[in-house]
């Protein structure tokens, strides 16, 4: 299976983000009187998942959603017109986080986009996020307005990561496409002894100046997770304790804020696909469907619960194997995708594990390259603890 595209635009301004950022550490840690970046008050709400408004300087459209949501309605914004932060935001970022808060004419036309956006969904959809950024931008600044011959003649296209779902009749039932691959793992005994694992490998994203730098990643059964990497900008880390999460990004406006809403769904089902003897149990509902991703049949299964948002597995075909997953965040101005692939695959006690997985969304493409996997390794309740969100 091939690698994702990366959308070039959008993560060269965010390396140049960081770069300036790293350049700024450098004067920061010169005992320079004005400190940058947010402020202590700032910080603290963010890791309580305060309001944006509470956090961030000038908001006047996005009120009253964690700096999480407001951060991934920034990804939005940039993944519906592909833009990056500096299409929109002042150059002074660069150097300068504080900038973030300057008025641009592009901001200006944004803040009245979301204005128009809601406006629409409340007179005509029951103010449910039916159209969002990307309906009309649908990845440009500037929507096309006239009809497109080559979509209306050409091939239709299949989108196999499109949220919305539809059941086959034509594909095998879940509980077949999950016994599949219970039996290509190494089967459901090897698979229901794994009850932990603690991996060592690297970490390649944008805040690694997209070089290979030191991870670590630490799973305990059910759904805890955490993250570590030591990139250029500082130490970055996910993690999930199994109901609460954190995010610390040293090279972002906000250095350490609590993850919300469907980014904890979205983190506990990245956390439970890690123990398949468990993994469909975890779902009351299933759905299956068929799909091709870059040439490859595959076997999509949505599992839900009530409630919850979706999320959707995609098993190769032919070899049984997990291969992907998408899980949504709805966000103020609609759903954003993220997306995990699984690759390279090794046996690990008696279990088929990936070594290699990408995880994409709409602020950063990661890929962790393991390089051991310890199978039930003891994995402290402290790895799954509140980072201390350090001062630059
Ligand atoms: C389409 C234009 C657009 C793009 C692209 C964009 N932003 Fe924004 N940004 C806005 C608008 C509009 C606001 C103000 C929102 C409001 O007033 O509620 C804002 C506000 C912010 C703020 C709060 C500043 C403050 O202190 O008040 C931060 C931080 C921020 N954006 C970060 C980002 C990052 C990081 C990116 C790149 C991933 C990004 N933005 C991309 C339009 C954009
Ligand atoms: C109902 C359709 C629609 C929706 C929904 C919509 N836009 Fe737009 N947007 C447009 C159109 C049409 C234009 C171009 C107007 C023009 O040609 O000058 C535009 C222009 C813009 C521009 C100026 C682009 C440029 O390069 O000059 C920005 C920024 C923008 N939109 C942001 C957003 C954001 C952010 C959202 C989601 C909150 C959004 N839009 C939702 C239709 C929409």
């Amino acid at each position: 299976m091939g690698k994702p595209v990366r959308r070039n635009r959008f993560f060269a301004a965010f390396a140049i983000l960081i770069a300036g950022l790293g350049w700024l550490t450098s004067v920061a840690t010169q005992a320079s009187p004005q400190q940058p970046g947010p402020s202590a008050a700032a910080v603290a709400a963010a890791v309580t998942g305060a309001p944006a408004e509470q956090v961030f300087k000038d908001i006047r459209v996005l009120k009253g959603i964690p700096a999480d949501e407001f951060l991934d309605t920034m990804g939005m914004f940039a993944s519906a017109l592909l833009f990056d932060c500096v299409s929109c935001h002042a150059k002074e970022i660069i150097t300068d986080e504080n900038a973030f808060a300057i008025e641009t004419p592009k901001i200006q036309r944004a803040r009245q986009m979301v204005v128009m956006t809601n406006a629409i969904n409340r007179l005509y959809f029951g103010a449910q996020n039916r159209v969002t950024c990307f309906t009309c931008h649908g990845g440009g600044n500037l929507p096309r307005s006239e009809p497109n011959l080559d979509v209306q003649y050409g091939e239709p296209i299949e989108d196999p990561y499109r949220m919305a779902f539809v059941q086959s009749v034509a594909t095998p039932p879940a509980t077949e496409i999950f016994a599949k691959y219970l039996k290509a793992i190494g089967g459901a005994e090897a698979a229901a002894r794994l009850t932990s694992f603690v991996g060592v490998g690297t970490y390649t994203g944008f805040d690694s100046n997209d070089v290979p730098v030191p991870a670590e990643v630490f799973v305990r059964a059910p759904n805890q997770m955490t993250t570590i990497a030591q990139a250029q900008a500082g130490t970055n880390a996910k993690v999930f304790d199994g109901k609460q999460g954190w995010r610390m990004q040293q090279d972002t406006p906000i250095p350490l804020f609590a993850m919300t809403g469907d980014n904890l769904t979205g983190a506990a089902a990245e956390a439970m696909v890690w123990f398949p003897a468990s993994l469909q149990k975890s779902f009351s509902q299933w759905q299956t469907n068929v799909a091709e991703i870059n040439g490859t049949n595959v076997l999509a299964v949505q599992g839900s619960n009530p409630g919850g948002q979706p999320i959707r597995l995609y098993f190769d075909e032919e070899s049984g194997m997990l291969v992907r997953m998408v899980h949504w965040r709805r966000t103020a101005v609609g759903a954003i995708p993220t997306r995990v692939d699984f690759e390279d695959f090794r046996p690990v006690a008696g279990v088929q594990m990936p070594f290699l997985w990408t995880r994409t969304w709409t602020n950063n493409q990661v890929v962790m390259q393991m390089k051991e996997i310890r199978p039930n390794a003891p994995v402290e309740a402290s790895r799954f603890a509140r980072p201390q969100a350090t001062t630059r």
